[in-house]
C-alpha cells in the first residue's frame, strides 16, 4: 500500500480528537454466536469492539495502521485484543481462521482501487468459508460542496470522489456501484442507507452491506 493508503501520521494526529460515529446495526448480527471470532479492521480507538462487548461478544480482536489509534483503543479498553498493522493490509492470521470482519470508515481513507481490492482480497483470506464482512461506509454525496471538491481533485488522484480534507487527510467517498463490484466475490446477504456524522461534523449519506465468503469458491 502507498503511504497515501494509510496516512498513518494523519490517522495518530487524529487519535485522541476525532470520534467516529457509523451505526453498528446489532439486527445483522443478533443470530452471530457471542464466541465467534471477530476482526475489527481499522478499528480505531475501538469503538465498534466496545460495542459489540456491550452485546456479549467474547472474542474480539483490532488493528490499525495508527499506534496513536491503538494507544488510546489500548487504554480505553485494556482487556481486548490489539495490534498496530505494519505492512497493511497484510494480516498476521491465518486462512480461513475469522468469523466477521467489521470494516467500518476504513475504506473511505484508502483512495486507490487497487489497495481497497488487495484489502478486500485479505479480508477475504482470512475470513472463513460462511463467515460474515460487514462493511459501513461513505457514499458520493450530491451537495455543492461535497461535488465541487471531487471535481476539484478527481485529476489529482485519478478518481471521482477522492478529495483532501483541509486537514491534512485524503478521503474518498465512492458510488453504490463500487462497493458490489468491490464485493463481486461475496454474496451480498443485506444492505442498508444510513445517514452519519463524518468526523468533521457534517451530516453525509453512507452505506452498510452485510456480505457473506461463499461457501465454494466462485468459478
Ligand atoms: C474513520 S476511522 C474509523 C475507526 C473505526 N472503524 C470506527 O468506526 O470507529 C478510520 C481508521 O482506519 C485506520 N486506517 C486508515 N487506513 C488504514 C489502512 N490502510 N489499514 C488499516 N487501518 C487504516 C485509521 O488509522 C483510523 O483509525
Amino acid at each position: 500500500m502507498s503511504d497515501l493508503d494509510s496516512q498513518t501520521a494523519y490517522w495518530d494526529a487524529s487519535a485522541t480528537t476525532k470520534t467516529f460515529t457509523h451505526p453498528l446495526h446489532m439486527p445483522w448480527l443478533d443470530g452471530t454466536d457471542r464466541h465467534a471470532a471477530v476482526l475489527d479492521y481499522g478499528c480505531g480507538y475501538g469503538r465498534t469492539m466496545e460495542a459489540l462487548l456491550q452485546q456479549d461478544f467474547n472474542n474480539l480482536s483490532g488493528v490499525d495502521t495508527s499506534p496513536g489509534m491503538i494507544s488510546r483503543a489500548g487504554t480505553l479498553h485494556p482487556t481486548m485484543h490489539f495490534a498496530v498493522l505494519d505492512t497493511p493490509p497484510m494480516l498476521a492470521y491465518p486462512d480461513a481462521s475469522i468469523d466477521v470482519v467489521i470494516l467500518f470508515a476504513v475504506l473511505t481513507c484508502i483512495p486507490s482501487n487497487d489497495a481497497q481490492r488487495r484489502l478486500v482480497g485479505e479480508l477475504s483470506r482470512v475470513l472463513k468459508p460462511g463467515g460474515m464482512l460487514y462493511l459501513s461506509d461513505l457514499l458520493l454525496q450530491d451537495d455543492e460542496r461535497n461535488r465541487d471538491r471531487y471535481a476539484r481533485f478527481a485529476e489529482r488522484y485519478g478518481t471521482y470522489g477522492v478529495f483532501e480534507t483541509g486537514d491534512g487527510g485524503v478521503c474518498r467517498h465512492h458510488s453504490s456501484d463500487w462497493f458490489t463490484s468491490l464485493l463481486a466475490d461475496f454474496e451480498i446477504a443485506d444492505i442498508r442507507r444510513i445517514t452519519v456524522a463524518t468526523m468533521n461534523g457534517h451530516e453525509s449519506a453512507g452505506i452498510q452491506l452485510l456480505a457473506r465468503k461463499p461457501t465454494r469458491p466462485a468459478h
